[in-house]
């Protein structure tokens, strides 16, 4: 069977991830997280001095880039790609509150980015791949065979999240807070100078707002088929 490129791109908390993973599981495909990566490089930083509570030495950062060595490895028991940094498995350290409120800094930076794009196209080299992130269908691949661009309405991807941050122990956040803080990312990704996120042009919208995850599923099966099909 002839193998695709997937590229799955969206806003934040849209379940990007679960979906990738799900359907790279489906169709026997590596899932790459790619912003994982920028986690990954984000930990760097505050691991070795190069941030000053949000103040990121950027140019400390760019002479040391070549440092960085992220890889991800199959965890046996979940059967999923794990996060390494320089050898060290930092799956964990990177989704901490320390690392999310940096990222969007270390991402806005071009030589994280081209670094980060270059090691993405490797992995993707010999396809079989399902990555997700915001500028895999624009920048990364834009040759992909599928594109989806994912989106839900933000009130229900606030709900999302607060019942995932309750899950989690936290009974604090409110609502508002989260809804907050989500039109806020949605706003940085999309007007950032570097690689922003968009809709690429070849990209099938999926808006989950109102669908199960069996449907979602099942819609993502049927336009992986009809692309194999076709070729
Ligand atoms: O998908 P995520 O929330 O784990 O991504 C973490 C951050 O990295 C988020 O602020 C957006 C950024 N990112 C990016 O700029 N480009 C990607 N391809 C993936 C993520």
């Amino acid at each position: 069977m002839k193998k695709i490129t997937i590229a799955v791109d969206g806003f934040s908390s849209c379940g990007k991830s679960t979906m990738a993973k799900g359907l790279a599981h489906e169709i026997g495909y590596i899932y790459i997280d790619s912003g994982a990566m920028y986690r990954a490089v984000t930990y760097y930083c505050l691991q070795n001095g190069l941030f000053d509570d949000k103040v990121l030495d950027a140019a400390g950062l760019k002479k040391q880039l070549d440092n960085i060595n992220i890889s991800f490895r199959l965890n046996e028991e979940t059967a999923l790609p794990e996060t390494y940094l320089n050898g060290v498995n930092v799956e964990q350290e990177i989704r901490n509150m320390d690392v999310s409120s940096r990222v969007s800094i270390v991402s806005a930076i071009p030589e994280v980015r081209h670094a980060m794009v270059a090691l993405q196209q490797e992995m993707g080299r010999q396809k079989g791949i399902v990555m997700d992130g915001r500028d895999i269908g624009t920048v990364v691949f834009p040759d992909a065979e599928l594109k989806i661009f994912v989106t839900a309405d933000p009130k229900i991807r606030a709900e999302r999240r607060l019942l995932e941050l309750r899950s989690k122990g936290d009974e604090q956040t409110t609502f508002e807070e989260v809804l907050q803080n989500l039109k806020e990312r949605d706003h940085l990704d999309q007007t950032r100078a570097e690689s922003p996120l968009k809709q690429a042009d070849d990209a099938l919208v999926l808006d989950n707002s109102h669908l199960t995850r069996d449907e979602q599923m099942q819609w993502l099966v049927e336009q992986y088929n009809k692309v194999v099909d076709s070729l």
